[in-house]
């Protein structure tokens, strides 16, 4: 199984941003600990800053499954909404802070309704819960 883990816009500021709601680690050390702990799972990741690059990246995707932290950009970016409905890979939103507690534009989710399921709220065990989404669906066809 193949998964790929897609973060967008200032996720690549974790662990130097906000650290009391996004932690401490960065997000390679984040990536590192999902790698490790998905050792049978090739685990592909990729950030961009830029929403075409994210939309681009979600086009060429070749695996089984996409965990998708799009940062704010989840809240308006109907670009990203259309590249994830453009294409067959289940796409698994995630948010690391627990979006419905925070300000109100972080309520919405332009892309929640074009993706497979939504995890939010448990910081960086936000990936690994989605990742194992995945791991059920091959195991138990839940
Ligand atoms: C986030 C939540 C978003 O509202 C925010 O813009 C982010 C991170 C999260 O992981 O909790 O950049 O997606």
């Amino acid at each position: 199984m193949k998964l790929l883990f897609i973060n967008g816009v200032n996720l690549n500021m974790t662990g130097v941003r906000e650290r009391g709601v996004y932690g401490t680690q960065t997000l390679d050390e984040i990536n590192a600990d999902i790698a490790a702990r998905f050792k049978e799972v090739e685990c592909e990741f990729y950030q961009s800053n830029i929403e075409g690059e994210i939309c681009t990246k979600l086009h060429t995707a070749k695996c089984d499954g996409i965990i998708l932290n799009a940062g704010a950009f989840t809240h308006y970016s109907y670009a990203i909404r259309d590249a994830i409905a453009s294409i067959s890979i289940p796409v698994v939103e995630v948010h690391m802070s627990n979006v419905f507690k925070r300000e109100e534009f972080r309520h919405k989710s332009v892309i929640s309704e074009v993706c497979a399921g939504s995890i939010v709220g448990f910081g960086k065990n936000s990936y690994i819960l989605a990742a194992e989404s995945f791991l059920l669906k091959q195991n138990f066809q839940g």
